[in-house]
C-alpha cells in the first residue's frame, strides 16, 4: 500500500501527536499543570472499552492525565449527570468525554447538554454545533477535524471546490460540512435520500463518505482524480471462514485506480481520531488558562 495515493492517516496522526506533546510540555511549563482528560465509560460494550483503553494510552503517551470513569450499565440518568457535574467542577479536568453509544434507558441528548461547553472537547454540545456553525472559536469534532486536516495536507487550498460529503451525523456528515464551508469549498451534503447519488459524487473533487454501509461507493461513481477520505469502519466477514476484516464506505479497489488520492481502512481517518480528540483537550486546557491557541495544531 505505500502508493502515492495512498493518504496515510496512521502516519499523520503520529505526527501530530508528536506535536501535541510538545504543546503539553509548553502547557507544563507555562501552568506547572499536565491538561487532563476525563473519559467516562457506561456498560460493557467490548468495542467501546477498546476505545477507552487507547484514550487513556495515548493520554498518557503525549503527557496528558487520564481520568477513567467506568459505570455500571444500569447506571441511572441522575448519577451519570451527577459524575458530569463533578468533572465540569473539577479544575484538573480539561476535556469530558462520554462514550457513545450508552446503554439503552440513558439519553445521550440530555448527558450531552450538561458537559461544559468549554470542556466539551468532543464538540458534541449544542453550544459547540451552534460555534462551527457560525465561525466563532468552537471545540469541533474529532472525525471531521481529523479528515479535514488530511485533505489539507493533501490538497492545500480547499477554496471553489466541489466537495460532496455523504451522510448528515450531527458527529461526522454535518460538521464535515461546516468545515469545508468554512475552506470556502462548495459542498452538497448528500443522504440516504438523495436522488442519483452515482451522478452528485460524480461532480465531486472531493468525496466524505460517512455512512455506515460497507464498500458503497463504487469506483465508476468517482470523477477522476478526486480526493476521497473514507470515514466509515464497517466489519463484515473476510474470505476466511469464521474471520471478520474492517472495510470502509468506498470500494476501495475500485476507487484506488480512479481517485487522485484515498485514505484506507483501516489506518486512514480511524487514528485521526484519537490524535484529534488530544488535540482539542490541549486546545480547551489552554484556552481554560487564558493562553493563546497552541500553533500548529
Ligand atoms: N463512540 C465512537 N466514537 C466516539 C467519539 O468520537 N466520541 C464519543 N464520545 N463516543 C464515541
Amino acid at each position: 500500500m505505500a502508493s502515492e495515493k495512498i493518504i496515510d492517516g496512521k502516519a499523520f496522526a503520529a505526527a501530530l501527536r508528536g506535536r501535541i506533546a510538545t504543546g503539553v510540555a509548553a502547557f507544563k511549563a507555562q501552568t506547572g499543570r499536565a491538561p487532563g482528560l476525563a473519559v467516562v465509560l457506561v456498560g460493557e460494550d467490548p468495542a467501546s472499552a477498546v476505545y477507552v483503553r487507547s484514550k487513556g494510552k495515548a493520554c498518557r503517551e503525549v503527557g496528558m492525565e487520564s481520568f477513567e470513569h467506568r459505570l455500571p450499565a444500569d447506571t441511572t440518568q441522575e448519577t451519570l449527570i451527577e459524575l458530569v457535574e463533578q468533572l465540569n467542577d473539577n479544575p484538573a479536568v480539561d476535556g469530558i468525554l462520554v462514550q457513545l453509544p450508552l446503554p439503552d434507558g440513558l439519553d445521550d441528548k440530555k448527558v450531552i447538554d450538561m458537559i461544559d461547553p468549554d470542556k466539551d472537547v468532543d464538540g458534541f454540545h449544542p453550544v459547540n454545533a451552534g460555534r462551527l456553525a457560525i465561525g466563532a472559536n468552537a471545540l469541533t469534532p474529532c472525525t471531521p477535524l481529523g479528515s479535514l486536516m488530511l485533505l489539507k495536507d493533501r490538497i492545500g487550498d480547499l477554496s471553489g471546490k466541489e466537495a460532496v460529503v455523504i451522510g448528515r451525523s450531527n458527529i461526522v456528515g454535518k460538521p464535515m460540512a461546516q468545515l469545508l464551508i468554512q475552506e470556502n469549498a462548495t459542498v452538497t451534503l448528500a443522504h440516504s435520500r438523495t436522488v442519483d447519488l452515482p451522478a452528485v459524487i460524480r461532480r465531486a473533487d472531493i468525496v466524505v463518505a460517512a455512512v455506515g454501509r460497507p464498500n458503497m461507493v463504487r469506483g465508476d461513481w468517482l470523477k477522476p482524480g478526486a480526493v476521497v477520505i473514507d470515514v466509515g469502519i464497517n466489519r463484515i466477514a473476510s474470505d476466511e471462514p469464521g474471520k471478520t476484516r474492517l472495510v470502509g464506505d468506498v470500494a476501495f479497489d475500485e476507487a484506488e485506480s480512479v481517485a487522485g488520492a484515498i485514505t484506507p481502512v483501516p489506518g486512514g481517518v480511524g487514528p485521526m481520531t484519537i490524535a484529534v480528540l488530544l488535540r482539542n483537550t490541549l486546545v480547551a486546557a489552554s484556552r481554560r488558562e487564558g493562553l493563546a491557541d497552541p500553533e500548529g495544531l
